[in-house]
């Protein structure tokens, strides 16, 4: 018997631009264009294994071991029907391929980075999952093409069917085939961004992007001002810095996103808070490092969770995550992944005014991830596969 199964790795991405709000919320068509860079696999990433076999009764998924239900017409089923519908074209125009498209499916997924750490896993897995079936289903698309339908299982996970610096361009064809990701630059053409996320604690439950983002579009006036004004202007010049390799540039449009869509949440009604004591403490901090440089070193950026994202050159990454050690002390050493040999203890920059901010209790911030601009989906061995021999996963 033949064995129809394929495994693939997919990464996170964290917008520069924000993505918020939609046009229409089936086809998940967004009320603005958005820009981000995918971060390395080697850190962050989910894997996915999606098999189809003639003796499956039905589509099943497990997500890190448990299984998840697939809702008719929800988000899952539509990633899963539209990529059969593009096999049977497939087997339409080769006789003898087989007919995978008419076989139920299996498809386990896994994340290696806790859920309790606050990343938002959507866009990494829905991306693994689009692009594990589009590899089972040997279809002839190209990463843009599979962006169109990972962006109606999660907007933001059609930017992460790319390494690099990636746009999603809102397109304006009512059917979304116009509303795809693409690359901007490849992660070769500039290596050294470099990125550090700073996991916040969180205890209370927030409010989830897709409903979040359908008040500000309801209810808020300044969402209105970005979309036309503000947005269109900032992909533009973010675009060139980024071909320009200007950090500064690149770091300030981030930092100046970052705090318009926060505003739009507030203007929300009734308005929704992302950052909390210890986000806005990060904001001052590198606001100060910048300043205390004389120049732009550093960006910060925040998504619907208070957890702070810092871009910035490599070279910046130690000075960075040693003044952070002196705000937000560790109760275990910083994680080196690159070897930075990092002070535990921390340190203030020359001339930095230690009074922006006040020093925090031990685990107000839970960690420290440092990675960098990473590379697109890859495929796995066979090796690698998270479904066993009988079609059930085997974690
Ligand atoms: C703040 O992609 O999670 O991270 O399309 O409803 O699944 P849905 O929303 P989602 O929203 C992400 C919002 C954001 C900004 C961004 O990633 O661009």
């Amino acid at each position: 018997m033949a064995l129809y199964q394929a495994t693939v790795s997919a990464p996170v991405n964290i917008a520069c631009i924000k993505y918020w709000g939609k046009r229409d919320t089936k086809l998940i068509l967004p009320t603005n264009s958005s820009l981000s860079v995918t971060l390395d696999q080697d850190h962050l990433r989910s894997t996915t294994t999606s098999r189809a076999d003639p003796s499956f009764d039905k589509d099943r998924l497990w997500l890190n071991g448990k299984e998840e239900s697939i809702e008719a017409g929800g988000r899952l089923a539509t990633c899963i029907s539209e990529l059969k519908r593009l096999r049977a074209v497939v087997e339409a125009q080769n006789p003898t391929a087989p007919k995978l498209s008419t076989y139920s499916v299996h498809i386990a997924s896994r994340n290696n980075f806790p859920t309790a750490a606050g990343l938002a896993s959507s866009a990494s897995g829905f991306a693994a999952l689009v692009a594990s079936l589009a590899a089972l289903y040997e279809l002839p698309a190209n990463p843009s093409q599979l962006s169109v339908i990972a962006r109606q299982g999660s907007g933001s996970a059609c930017r992460s069917l790319f390494g690099g610096f990636v746009a999603w361009e809102m397109g304006s064809a009512p059917d979304g085939s116009d509303s795809l990701a693409v690359e901007v630059a490849p992660r070769e053409h500039w290596p050294d961004i470099h990125a550090l996320i700073c996991v916040v604690s969180d205890d209370k439950k927030g409010t989830s992007s897709t409903s979040g983002m359908q008040r500000t579009v309801e209810t808020s006036p300044l969402l209105q001002h970005r979309i036309a004004q503000v947005v269109p202007a900032r992909m533009d010049s973010i675009k060139d810095a980024i071909l320009r390799r200007d950090f500064p540039t690149f770091a300030r449009i981030t930092m100046q996103d970052s705090n318009q869509f926060h505003a739009v949440a507030l203007d929300t009604e009734p308005p929704i808070f992302y950052l909390n004591d210890v986000s806005r403490a990060i904001i001052a901090i590198i606001t100060e490092y910048n300043r205390a440089a004389g120049a732009i070193k550093a960006a910060y950026t925040y998504d619907a969770g208070p957890n702070a994202v810092i871009y910035a050159p490599k070279e910046n990454i130690k000075e960075i995550v040693e003044l952070l050690l002196r705000y937000f002390p560790q109760a275990q050493p910083f994680p080196d992944p690159f070897a930075l040999h990092v002070d535990n203890q921390g340190s203030i920059p020359d001339g930095f005014n230690e009074k922006v901010a006040k020093p925090f209790p031990v685990a107000s911030v839970k960690g420290f991830i440092h990675t960098r601009v990473g590379d697109g989906p890859r495929k796995l061995s066979a090796e690698e596969a998270l479904l066993g021999s009988n079609g059930f996963p085997t974690f």
